[in-house]
């Protein structure tokens, strides 16, 4: 068995070593979300946690202009300078310069900093490994500097700096999951108006656990803002007759019919996508409120085939995993999570056959791929937050 590694010890003794100084250190967590896919750019609901992994990130001020990184897990360094924020040939950078940047834009720090980070979220995983990245060291220059961002300022940072430094047109949840988690809490946020709502995630018989396929497509973020682009499209065409429309959380099934149906097919099949996720999470959320979790898992499988069959956004190895469970009485709910591509399915298992599905699924996943697939059993956490 692996030594248990103690993350935020880890980070301070680095930072001692390399830079000579006490850091303050930031967890920053991954996510899970229940249902509600691809909502959050098109303005609808989505309904996530944070978890129970997360980065810690060790932050201090320096005297001169340089921005000094080193990364843990990649066993790897960058260095940089405040006043010449450009993008890093290697991507893992890019995340925390992409913060910078947007800092820079309002606040023109007059002090570099030095970093170290490392954690247990595995990347590439769809448990938004980045965005915890972002959020971490958003929180942390806004401690140090003293910048009084509110939480949700730093949330839109985070997503800002995803957007146009990295360049993934990602919506907000990510970030407000990994900023605003709370322990046993699902969040379910109205991505249009920002409102949220904590909701508590209580079943002690039922466990969340994770099948992590460990595909990681290349072209999954040109493949996302492809997405995006066409429910915008779909927008645009409704709003030739109803300019009243802003994104699809405002488009009902009939609208969709007649105003895109007609001018491409495809399109049509990611709005309608789109417009009954939106409906489905409200439902979901109903399910929650009368304790019914066999009907909220019934939806996490309507998800799942929406994804699939009209979002277009899986893969055979989720497929696979999800065809595993779905008729295993054991299994509540299950579905591909995130923006798609590879990644994880997300399960509701009922407790006391946790081990055995694990089991089961895995030696299945390995005849049928070749490949040998991981879980996670993940707790709802607390999200960002300085732990020294
Ligand atoms: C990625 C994005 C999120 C969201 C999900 C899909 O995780 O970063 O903003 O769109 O995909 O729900």
């Amino acid at each position: 068995m692996n030594p248990i590694i103690n993350y935020p010890d880890q980070v301070k003794d680095k930072f001692l070593e390399l830079f000579n100084q006490e850091p303050l250190i930031v967890r920053s967590p991954g996510r899970i979300n229940l249902i509600g896919e691809h909502t959050d750019y098109n303005l609808g609901f989505v309904l996530p946690a944070a978890i129970n992994k997360a980065i810690y990130l060790g932050i201090q001020k320096r005297e001169d202009k340089f921005i000094k990184i080193h990364s843990l897990d990649f066993n790897d360094d960058f260095q940089g300078n405040l006043n010449e924020i450009k993008q890093s040939e290697k991507l893992w950078p890019n995340y925390l310069l992409g913060v910078v940047e947007q800092i820079q834009k309002i606040h023109h720090i007059q002090h570099g900093f030095n970093i170290v980070f490392g954690g247990d979220i595995p990347p590439g995983a769809g448990l938004s490994s980045s965005a915890a990245l972002e959020c971490a060291i958003a929180f942390g220059l806004n401690h140090i500097f003293n910048l009084s961002y509110e939480k949700m300022d730093l949330v839109r940072l985070a997503q800002a700096a995803e957007n146009e430094f990295v360049g993934v047109k990602c919506g907000i949840m990510d970030q407000f999951a990994s900023t605003f988690g709370k322990q046993k809490q699902l969040m379910r946020l109205d991505c249009r108006s920002l409102e949220y709502a904590y909701v508590p995630f209580l079943a002690d018989d039922i466990q969340i656990v994770l099948f992590d396929t460990r595909v990681k497509h290349s072209l999954a973020s040109s493949a996302y803002n492809e997405r995006r682009e066409q429910c915008e499209q779909g927008v645009k065409w409704i709003q030739e007759i109803h300019p009243e429309v802003k994104s699809l959380r405002d488009a009902s099934e009939e609208m969709l019919l007649t105003h895109v149906k007609p001018k491409n097919q495809k399109i049509y099949e990611r709005c309608n996508f789109i417009v009954s996720e939106i409906q489905r999470l409200q439902d979901a959320c109903n399910d929650l409120e009368n304790n019914d979790l066999q009907s909220f898992g019934k939806r996490m499988f309507e998800t799942h085939y929406g994804l699939k069959d009209l979002y277009e956004v899986s893969c055979d190895e989720l497929d696979l995993l999800v065809d595993l469970v779905k008729d295993n009485p054991n299994v509540l709910g299950s579905r591909m999570m995130g923006g798609g591509f590879g990644g994880c399915t997300i399960n509701l298992v009922k407790t006391e056959a946790v081990n055995d599905l694990i089991a089961q699924v895995s030696a299945s996943y390995h005849t049928k791929t070749g490949s040998e697939m991981l879980n996670y059993i993940v707790k709802i956490e607390d999200g960002t937050s300085i732990i020294n």
